[in-house]
């Protein structure tokens, strides 16, 4: 029986495959991570993560099938992330799904990288209470949406400028912490006094969100202080991304009813994320999710995930010159 999606997913700096049924039970998912190579540069070398998964994306999708012990026959689609990404990247990934569907006689559905993340708390088990607010915190992405069920997704919001990660990061580079730079700034955050007020832009206006402000006072902070404290520098800028981010779900599960608020991304991880989102949904008796970090960071189950929900929607079979086209919207 052919009841398994085929998940690729290359958008940035993982190669990962994955096998996951129509209930979104996950057979095996596989990702390598690139962050060795890009650490020596402090951030994503888009020429070198298209090279390494150009060498990774077969043995990672070789070793999906492995562990799956599934075979061809079992395969009902092909699901590749289409964009948003870096180019050279996705191009990996779309090219290895076109042929594997060629070859194998599959259909390719090219699936938009934001709705993998939106869908995968709902991995292996049905985790999300809808309706739900999705607050989406990536190196790459920083958005918020509602979810009235697993496939009505709004846009609420989305960043102007840098996400959130990428501020993390880039703070962390100024107080010489190396790559990634969001664990270690959240660290150092906690030997510190957040007694420095920097700026939090748009703050009280609406769900969308700025970051290069932010970043650039720390930066200029650093620059005009003679002897900094970057434990101080670090709690503060984590204060003011913390009340730049709850201030916004607040807003979010105000305007919009919903029984949950579900954070996802690579910057999900921080402690003091979680530990703010806990009081809010606490004082606001909402259910507050968090999909283990598997599953919350770059992987293509979420990618298999969402081609099911385009599968029940009837929005298959892509053709695969539209998978090409479909490129160009992003
Ligand atoms: O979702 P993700 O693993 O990858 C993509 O963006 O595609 O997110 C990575 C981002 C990086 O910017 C990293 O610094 C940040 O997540 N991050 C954190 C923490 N752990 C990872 N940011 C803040 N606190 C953390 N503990
Ligand atoms: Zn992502």
């Amino acid at each position: 029986m052919r009841n398994l999606v085929l998940g690729i997913e290359s958008s940035c700096d993982d190669t990962a495959a994955a096998l996951v049924d129509a209930n979104g039970a996950v057979m095996a998912s596989v990702k390598v991570a690139q962050t060795e190579v890009h650490r020596p540069y402090g951030g994503v070398y888009p020429e070198l993560a298209s090279r390494a998964h150009v060498a990774e994306i077969l043995p990672a999708l070789h070793q999906t099938l492995l562990t799956a012990e599934v075979s061809v026959e079992q395969i009902r689609a092909i699901g590749v992330t289409r964009g948003p990404g870096l180019i050279g990247p996705l191009l990996v990934g779309l090219n290895t799904a076109a042929g594997l569907g060629l070859g194998w006689n599959l259909p390719v559905i090219g699936v938009n990288h934001l709705r993998g993340h939106l869908r995968s708390a709902d991995l292996e088990l049905a985790r999300v209470k809808y309706p739900a607010i999705i607050l989406l915190v990536s190196g790459g992405h920083t958005i918020l949406a509602h979810m009235e069920s697993q496939t009505a997704i709004r846009l609420l919001g989305t960043t102007r400028d840098d996400s959130v990660g990428e501020a993390y990061d880039k703070v962390g580079r100024m107080l010489g912490l190396g790559y990634p730079g969001g664990p270690a700034v959240d660290r150092l955050a906690k030997t510190g006094e957040p007694c420095i007020r920097f700026p939090r832009p748009m703050l009280d206006s609406g769900l969308e969100f700025s970051f290069s402000g932010l970043k650039s006072a720390v930066s200029r902070y650093l620059d005009n202080e003679s002897d900094p404290s970057h434990e101080d520098v670090a709690a503060s800028f984590v204060q003011a991304v913390l009340d730049l981010l709850m201030a916004k779900c607040r807003r979010a599960l105000a305007e919009n009813p919903s029984v949950s608020l579900v954070i996802v991304g690579g910057v999900a991880a921080s402690p003091q994320i979680r530990a703010a989102a806990s009081e809010l949904c606490h004082e606001l008796e909402v259910e507050l999710c968090l999909p283990p970090l598997r599953w919350a960071t770059d992987n293509a189950a979420m990618i298999a995930l969402a081609t099911w929900d385009y599968i029940r929607l009837d929005q298959w079979p892509r053709p695969i010159p539209d998978v090409r086209l479909s490129l160009i919207d992003y």
